[in-house]
């Protein structure tokens, strides 16, 4: 194992990857400490893969510098780096039973007799495949085969761990078990793992600390619950969960940013929230906004609407609520205390929406975003 020099496991500065004139990553820096599960989230095409296989040696960058535990390794070959990757497709030999295919790089660097064996079996131990040694890949389900392929990256207990979507041949269910699964031999084995994902609920459950990737670059760095209630920008407040985005005039009163909506109502959000600027937005998740009567009081932030739609889904009901300039935001009520569903608003229903200033949050210039 190389000794650590520094806390710091993976560190990107100024990474930029080019192909022709299309720049694929555009700058990024960014640091993974050891131990950490790090996720790399964004829609397709933002340049998640592409990082990945420039830190892991498969690429090499346009500019900038890639270091792994303190070493500058930007121009070495993917073999010479203490990182292995496991990809979507499982890429097992189909011939080897899996006891060979997870024994396979061990035996490479000479592993033999029992200290081969006492690891291929710590390997199949930590993904619960015990039992499993004499089968071939074809007599494995997806899933199994998935854990083949992370005991045959983890053998080697390599220093970090890079994962491109590998749970997305499998359907949602397993999804959810692997991904839970995952987490708990991350945190067994220690190993810093770079994670890439395009689903944001994976991401959420997994990671210590999320970079949401767009056009190449990130656009937020923080752990869930801070990109969940504190999204930076409109992308991110999309692409991680759901969000009423408030747009309007906006303006600031004291300690509270505002912002004058088409109807001429002034929705407010407390400055310690973050910086607005003129192109900014206030935001509100659906599950912080709450229905009165109309005419019922609240010192929070008000709008007057109609229910235009209504879905029961059992853990909660949603609504769409159109706010008298036309702006629809979607609401979410926790189904607590029912036994029936006669207290469930309807369509065509007038009614006041409500939520605390201080459980907005702000998004900035959509050109410094
Ligand atoms: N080998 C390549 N040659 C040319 N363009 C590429 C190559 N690999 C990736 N790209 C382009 O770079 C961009 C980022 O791709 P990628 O990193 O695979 O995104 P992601 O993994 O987030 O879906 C895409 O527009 C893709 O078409
Ligand atoms: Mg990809």
């Amino acid at each position: 194992m190389t000794t650590r020099v520094s806390e710091v496991d993976v560190r990107l500065v100024d990474v930029t990857k080019r192909f022709g004139d299309q720049v694929a990553v555009d700058s990024i820096t960014l640091d993974v400490s050891d131990g950490e599960f790090f996720t790399l989230l964004g829609p397709s095409g933002c340049g998640k893969t592409t990082t990945l296989r420039m830190i892991g040696g498969f690429e090499q960058p346009t500019s900038g510098l890639i270091e792994l535990q303190g070493v500058d390794v930007t121009f070495l070959p993917a073999y010479q780096r203490d990182v292995n990757t496991v990809f979507q497709s499982y890429a097992l030999f189909p011939h080897l039973n899996i006891y060979e295919n997870v024994a396979f790089g061990l035996r490479r660097k000479g592993v033999s007799g029992e200290d081969l064996k006492k690891r291929v079996g710590e390997a199949l131990e930590l993904v619960q495949l015990i039992g499993y040694e004499k089968r071939v890949p074809g007599q494995l389900s997806g899933g199994q085969a998935q854990r083949v392929a992370l005991a045959r990256a983890l053998v080697n207990r390599p220093g970090v761990l890079l994962l491109d979507e590998p749970l997305g041949a499998l359907d949602l269910k397993l999804r959810k078990q692997m991904g839970i699964e995952l987490k708990r031999i991350q945190r067994e084995v220690g190993i810093t793992f770079i994670y890439v994902t395009h689903d944001q609920e994976e991401a959420m459950t997994m990671s210590d600390r999320i970079a949401v990737m767009n056009k190449g670059r990130y656009e937020q760095l923080a752990g869930p619950e801070t990109l969940y209630e504190r999204p930076a920008t409109r992308f991110v407040a999309g692409f991680v969960g759901a969000s009423n985005l408030l747009e309007g005039k906006i303006g600031s009163d004291g300690a509270d940013w505002t912002v004058t909506l088409a109807s001429g109502g002034v929705i407010r959000a407390p400055k310690t929230l973050g910086e607005i600027g003129s192109g900014g937005a206030i935001g509100v998740r659906p599950e912080k906004l709450s229905l009165l009567e109309p005419g019922q009081q609240s010192k929070g932030n008000t709008l007057q609407g109609t229910v235009v739609d209504t879905s029961y889904l059992g853990v909660i009901t949603q609504y769409v609520v159109e706010e008298k300039g036309g702006l629809r935001l979607l609401v979410s009520e926790q189904n607590l205390d029912r036994t029936t569903r006669n207290d469930t608003w309807r369509p065509g229903e007038q009614v006041t929406l409500t939520w605390k200033p201080e459980n907005g949050f702000v998004v900035g210039d959509a050109a410094s975003a």
